[in-house]
């Protein structure tokens, strides 16, 4: 397939984990998205073993092609850093055992801005996207970094899963009652990566919306996976992931593909315009809070609804893909 029938370019920035690994393997998929770059965050594990992950996914992908950057070892403002393995297991890829491909190498997090610089400045302007699933610590980096402010410009938009906005009426945290992990994990990364003075398009999707009860997966789809005609390694790995994780959770909700979805097919989701507000301080550390405002710019929008069988359409023909 020519790359001019891609729709969008894009750099992850991924802390895997479960559901980074499946929101990645279904990026690849989209003929829609040409991932450019892979970059990795301490989150549900530290960077270095995110990175190690991401190389074993894509060599068992036949994509090693794709260069993978350790990015940062701890959040701009160094706490206990917290680690859900209870939900991504050992390694966290839920114990899954794949090989290294043999002499491919982490790039290091030096050249992460390098990297993203490079890259954005290859293409016109807008056409680069990031897709962030972890807590947002490389890409306030990014922001804060005075030498990186004019390539800010060549930035498309930022589709970001994190925070927790109770659009739903119910759902204000996960890690604590009033946090989500990504923003719970680095919320001074959060409060740069958000700042609606940032003349830049950011989407976000908090777990008000990726919890929905009717998006999930379950045992169910792990049988069919395992049983499918003509398994490939990336089902084979799909099936492991997913199995681990309703061996964990009965059904469990693929937070980090919302991400991807919400970037590529935007319209499955009702966005918000507005601002966020990220509480630093006290137990309510990681909090966030959106104000919607219509008068405001585009630069913010929060997803406050999806078309659950539209998206399950989306997230069930990629899982059960060969
Ligand atoms: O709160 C959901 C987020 O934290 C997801 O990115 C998932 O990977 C978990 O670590
Ligand atoms: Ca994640």
């Amino acid at each position: 397939l020519s790359n001019t029938m891609v729709n969008y370019k894009v750099i992850l920035d991924v802390d895997p984990g479960i559901d980074d690994a499946i929101a990645t393997m279904i990026a690849l998929q989209s003929l829609d998205i040409e991932v450019l770059g892979i970059s990795t965050v301490n989150g549900n594990i530290g960077s270095r073993l995110g990175a190690l992950n991401t190389l074993k996914i894509l060599h068992a992908l036949g994509r090693s092609d794709i260069p993978v950057l350790q990015g940062a070892t701890k959040p701009l403002i160094k706490r206990r850093t917290v680690r859900p393995e209870y939900f991504h297991g050992k390694g966290g890829l839920g114990g899954l055992q794949l090989e290294l491909p043999e002499n491919k190498k982490i790039l290091s997090k030096l050249r992460l801005s390098d990297f993203i610089e490079s890259t954005l400045k290859s293409y016109r302007k807008g056409e680069v996207s990031i897709i962030a699933t972890g807590p947002l610590t490389n890409i306030a980096k990014l922001f804060t970094d005075d030498n990186f402010s004019s390539t800010l410009g060549y930035l498309g938009e930022i589709s970001i899963m994190g925070g927790a906005f109770g659009l739903d009426n119910e759902t204000f945290g996960s890690f604590t009652k009033y946090a989500e992990f990504n923003f719970y994990s680095d919320p001074e990364a959060a409060k740069i990566v958000l700042d609606e003075n940032q003349n830049l398009n950011r989407k976000v999707v908090g777990l008000d919306v990726t919890s929905n009860p009717l998006c999930t997966v379950d045992p169910e789809l792990v049988r069919k996976l395992t049983k499918l005609k003509g398994t490939t390694l990336k089902t084979k790995i799909t099936a492991s992931l997913l199995g681990f994780a309703v061996s964990v959770r009965n059904t469990c909700n693929l937070h980090d593909v919302f991400a991807v979805a919400m970037l590529e097919k935007p319209s499955l989701f009702k966005l918000k315009k507005g601002r966020i507000e990220v509480i630093l301080n006290g137990t309510m550390r990681g909090h966030s809070k959106f104000i919607e405002d219509n008068a405001s710019s585009n630069h913010i929008l929060v997803a406050s609804d999806v078309n659950e069988k539209e998206f399950n359409n989306f997230l069930f023909s990629r899982l059960l893909k060969n």
